[in-house]
């Protein structure tokens, strides 16, 4: 029997709908209106299109988006003077600078002089730290979502195998971290497989939970896929253009021989991708409850 589809376009617009309300409490009860600066470098085309869909749910869920878009030849310089009034900004509570940055910036540098009060990205190494420990402030979106996406499709975590290919900052280390953490939708045995992992089917093939950001469509085959798993499709490989003109995307998991092994499945796009931007709304929304305190 095919996989069910773990649809994060819908999970999403559930989520959306939520956060709505909770915003619109914020401005009834307390007047505040979350405000969510974006800076983007440049003009990467995914970069470009990430920060569009990011400012739409802005305007879905109704935080205030605050855009500031910059020349690629912009110097570090300039852009820590900005982050600085941003951090300096009452308006703005979160701070998200789309990544990666152009070469000469160095992106440590502007994500250690983000405020830790408004990194809704969650890279700052005070909010990594926290997420260690246990104490995650701002989760880091794309993480928070497939966790969202394992809880809400119910698949069970505690004792689970999870299996995770890619150790990035921004998704492999993280989603590794929280899926390990004493706490609900966690509590799993988790193995993180990269690029120098000797087998990595010989590890695949264990997980009830298998998390893949490689970055290689195809990286995982039906062969690599223990029957009945939950597979979660964190891949974004532009592999050509549609008719119309739209980039063609594709996952890192063979999708249609995968989903005839697996239990469940998220697509791609409108799988991890959605969700990852909605957890950025909740992260901006976090940030303005912040205030309160
Ligand atoms: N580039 C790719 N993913 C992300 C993300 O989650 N946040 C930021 N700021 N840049 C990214």
């Amino acid at each position: 029997m095919p996989a069910d589809i773990i649809s994060g376009k819908e999970l999403a617009q559930t989520i959306r709908t939520d956060l709505a309300a909770e915003v619109a409490a914020l401005k009834a009860e307390h007047d505040i209106v979350p405000g969510l600066a974006t800076v983007l470098v440049g003009e990467d085309p995914a970069s470009v299109s990430y920060v569009t869909a990011k400012r739409r749910a802005c305007e879905q869920v109704g935080v205030r988006s605050l855009h500031h878009e910059l020349s690629a030849d912009t110097t570090e310089a300039q852009l820590l003077k900005l982050i600085d009034k941003l951090n300096n900004d009452p308006a703005v509570n979160g701070i998200l600078v789309q990544l990666p940055l152009p070469d000469h910036i160095d992106e440590n540098a502007v994500i250690y002089a983000i405020n830790p009060d408004k990194d809704v990205d969650g890279f700052h190494p005070v909010n990594v730290g926290r997420l260690l420990i246990g104490e995650a402030r701002f989760p880091p979106c794309t993480p928070a979502g497939i966790q969202e996406m394992i809880v809400r499709s119910e698949t069970p975590t505690e004792g689970a195998e999870v299996v995770v290919i890619g150790r990035s900052n921004i998704v492999g280390k993280p989603i590794a971290v929280m899926m390990l953490q004493k706490a609900p939708g966690a509590n799993a045995t988790v193995t993180l497989c990269h690029t120098r992992t000797k087998d990595t089917a010989a590890h695949t093939r264990r997980a009830d939970i298998l998390i893949v950001a490689a970055g290689v469509p195809n990286a995982v085959t039906a062969d690599m896929v223990k029957p009945g798993a939950t597979v979660i499709d964190v891949g974004v490989n532009r592999i050509g253009t549609t008719d119309s003109g739209k980039a063609k995307l594709a996952g890192d998991v063979d999708f249609d021989a995968v989903k005839e092994v697996a239990g469940k499945i998220t697509p791609v796009p409108g799988g991890v991708g959605p969700m990852t931007i909605t957890m950025l709304m909740k992260n901006a929304v976090a940030a303005a409850k912040l205030t309160l305190s």
